[in-house]
């Protein structure tokens, strides 16, 4: 079944450090935002990406497009102050049917027989989200102390893509723009307007890339898939 996704390109990296945006980090010689397209480029069922970018951006990324033969983005859009903002400009290029994803730039390790899944269970039932059961302990804590243990075995890791009926999300998104509502990811924005999320069980490899040591990590993932 076809898709389109919109991938949030427009952060700063700041946890990263790098002074400048992390996705044009590469990873065995290739930019990080070129292998998260690349997953889009060579999915025959993905039929457009539109990316959020920041204008400062802009120059470096449209010539990387051309470099690696890039086809499928269809619009390039303005990021926002927040990713929020980001993935709300690029919902205004959708239209208003199908199914629609919303993927981190900064996760290029996504598989593309989980986007699958991800597509057919949100055409059925309105959203889907990739997640992974959290491995830790988790804790509440107030001012250094605990305040308590949180039960395990209900907690995911919530992950990109997210998947979504095109009607569903932009009414979702339009609600939170109303309230002026800053949400972590677009599933809690479709959370408070009392709609079913569903889970896709995803893969600890499709990390997002945030701080130097993922750099490391992300070496290792992409040395196991080669060998
Ligand atoms: N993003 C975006 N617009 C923003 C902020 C983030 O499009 N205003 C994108 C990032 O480019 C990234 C994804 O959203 O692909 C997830 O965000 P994150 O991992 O937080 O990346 P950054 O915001 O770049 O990093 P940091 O928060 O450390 O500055
Ligand atoms: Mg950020």
């Amino acid at each position: 079944m076809a898709y389109k996704v919109i991938i949030p390109a427009a952060g700063q990296g700041k946890r990263m450090g790098a002074g400048k945006n992390k996705l044009l980090l590469e990873l065995n010689n290739v930019p990080i935002l070129i292998h998260t397209l690349f997953v889009f480029e060579n999915d025959e069922t993905c039929d457009g990406v539109i990316l959020a970018i920041s204008s400062e951006d802009e120059k470096s990324f449209k010539t990387l497009l051309q470099t690696y033969q890039i086809k499928k983005v269809q619009a390039l859009v303005p990021g926002g102050k927040e990713r929020q903002h980001s993935v709300y400009n690029g919902l205004k290029e959708i239209g208003s049917e199908g199914i629609v994803l919303v993927h981190d730039g900064a996760r290029p390790f996504v598989d593309k027989k989980q986007i699958h899944q991800l597509v057919e269970v949100s055409s059925k039932e309105g959203a889907a989200v990739l997640a992974v059961p959290v491995k830790d302990t988790i804790k509440r804590v107030n001012h250094s102390e605990v305040v308590e243990t949180v039960e395990r075995s209900s907690l995911w890791a919530i992950q990109t893509p997210q998947a979504f009926r095109v009607s569903l999300l932009v009414k979702a998104h339009k609600k939170a723009d109303e309230d002026n509502y800053l949400g972590t990811d677009d599933a809690s924005l479709v959370e408070r307007i009392n709609e079913p999320v569903k889970i896709v069980e995803g893969n600890y490899d499709n990390i997002k890339i945030t701080t130097p040591e993922d750099l490391y990590f992300a070496e290792a993932i992409i040395r196991k898939r080669q060998s």
